[in-house]
């Protein structure tokens, strides 16, 4: 079996922090259970591309247990975590493409290594499988039979592409889901990019002024948990009702011009392009501290920076010196990648648990209705969604009420008023 890790020692060590984060997976657990019985993916070659952290390896290991052959590279050059890619390749014999720190080109050969593979499925945080196969591995389209996504950078590429008539293939959308979006992006990107900003800097968010650009799911728990943590929070956005939304939750707004000049910590999720430029970092304070938990590296004008500056240097890990010409320094935090996962661990796994439940499930109803699906972006199916959100609740040990008939009744009708 072909693999490409760091480092094939690291694996018992990967094993132990796989055991430690599968404890908070209880959902992925009973889905495991059920796929070792029903084999829903027998036969499928599925080929991924996420971040290889320990919550992943449980998706994994639950995946092959329905049946699949799994191949797995990362999503992002910075993302890997090098004891688990060992483990799973080492103890689960799944061959793993995923070193942290790769370059742009390893991690695109890793990507046509899993591609090598000829999947029927793939499964993407990020979409580049789909697009790497719409763009430079034609040939694949014959035989793959649909995709899912988990990320909404993604999810956005790839209605793009449906959009425009190209999508070659049927993909589900696992990030449309509620036990997804509402809980992974909020709570989940809220903490760990919190947790990777703190273990970067080791600075007090107390009385701080903390800049979150975009207020979607992701900023929404960004700033819910920076807030938390005693910061002042300011809020930049470019949409009228999410910027209303911020204000009535106790916000500042104001564009990222003026929020340049007060800011101590800046974070961007908008997953567009170039949020804070050349002429943001030029205006922000002595210190300012910038990082970036959107999917990909494009939301700092990090070029731009690096042309102004007169110096720039390493000053710990994770942490990027740069001195701008009027002598104040900016702190660029994981090469602006995002800084959940490269400076942390990720979301923690309690809350991957649903992300990941909505990914086997998925995978799953892929292969039952393979042929029948069109070459579109789907939404997960109600039942997933609502079966994902009642195991959660069972695992917690929380009980909730059900409609009465005549409630029931109630609900259906239009002629009981006053
Ligand atoms: N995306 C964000 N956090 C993650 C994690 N812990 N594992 C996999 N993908 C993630």
């Amino acid at each position: 079996m072909q693999y490409d890790v760091k480092d094939a020692g690291l694996a018992e060590k990967g094993r132990l922090r796989i055991e430690w984060a599968a404890r908070s997976m209880p959902v992925l657990k009973q889905i495991r259970e059920r796929f070792v019985k029903e084999q829903p993916l027998k036969g499928v070659t599925l080929a991924a591309c996420l971040h290889v952290t320990t919550e992943t390896a449980s998706l994994a290991a639950t995946l092959k247990a329905g049946g699949a052959n799994v191949f797995l590279c990362a999503s992002n050059p910075l993302s890997t975590q090098d004891d688990v890619a060992a483990s799973l390749a080492v103890h689960d014999q799944i061959p793993v493409f995923a070193i942290k720190g790769e370059d742009t080109a390893t991690y695109y050969k890793h990507i046509h290594a899993v591609l090598d593979a000829n999947p029927h499925i793939t499964m993407d945080d990020g979409a580049d499988l789909v697009s790497t196969i719409h763009s430079e591995r034609k040939d694949l389209l014959k035989t793959v039979i649909g995709g899912t996504e988990e990320t909404t950078t993604g999810v956005i590429r790839l209605r793009a592409m449906a959009a425009d008539g190209v999508l070659g293939y049927p993909i589900v959308a696992v990030n449309d889901a509620g036990t997804k979006h509402l809980f992974d992006n909020r709570y989940g990107t809220g903490q760990s990019t919190i947790d990777g900003m703190i273990r970067a800097t080791n600075r007090l968010l107390a009385g701080s002024t903390f800049v979150v650009c975009g207020y979607g799911w992701c900023g929404r728990g960004v700033a819910m948990r920076a807030n938390g943590l005693g910061a002042k929070v300011v809020v930049t956005e470019v949409d009228p009702l999410r910027a209303l939304e911020a204000v009535m939750d106790g916000y500042q707004v104001m564009p990222i011009a003026q929020a340049a000049q007060v800011g101590d910590f800046f974070c961007t999720v908008t997953g567009d392009i170039n949020v804070i430029r050349a002429e943001h970092f030029q205006a922000m304070k002595d210190g300012a501290i910038v990082a970036n938990s959107g999917h990909f590296n494009v939301e700092l004008d990090l070029e731009g920076l690096a042309k102004l500056s007169t110096a720039r240097r390493d000053i710990r890990d994770f942490v990027e010196e740069f001195t701008l010409p009027n002598g104040n320094c900016v702190y660029v935090l994981g090469e602006g990648r995002l800084v959940n996962l490269a400076a942390a661990e990720g979301h923690p796994s309690s809350v991957m648990d649903m992300s990941f439940a909505n990914q086997a499930l998925c995978a799953a109803y892929m292969k039952r209705n393979a042929g029948s699906l069109k070459n579109t972006v789907y939404g997960v199916p109600q039942d997933i969604d609502a079966e994902v959100a009642r195991l959660k609740l069972a695992s917690l040990g929380v009980t909730i009420d059900t409609l009465t008939a005549e409630q029931e009744k109630y609900l259906n009708s239009w002629d009981m008023g006053t």
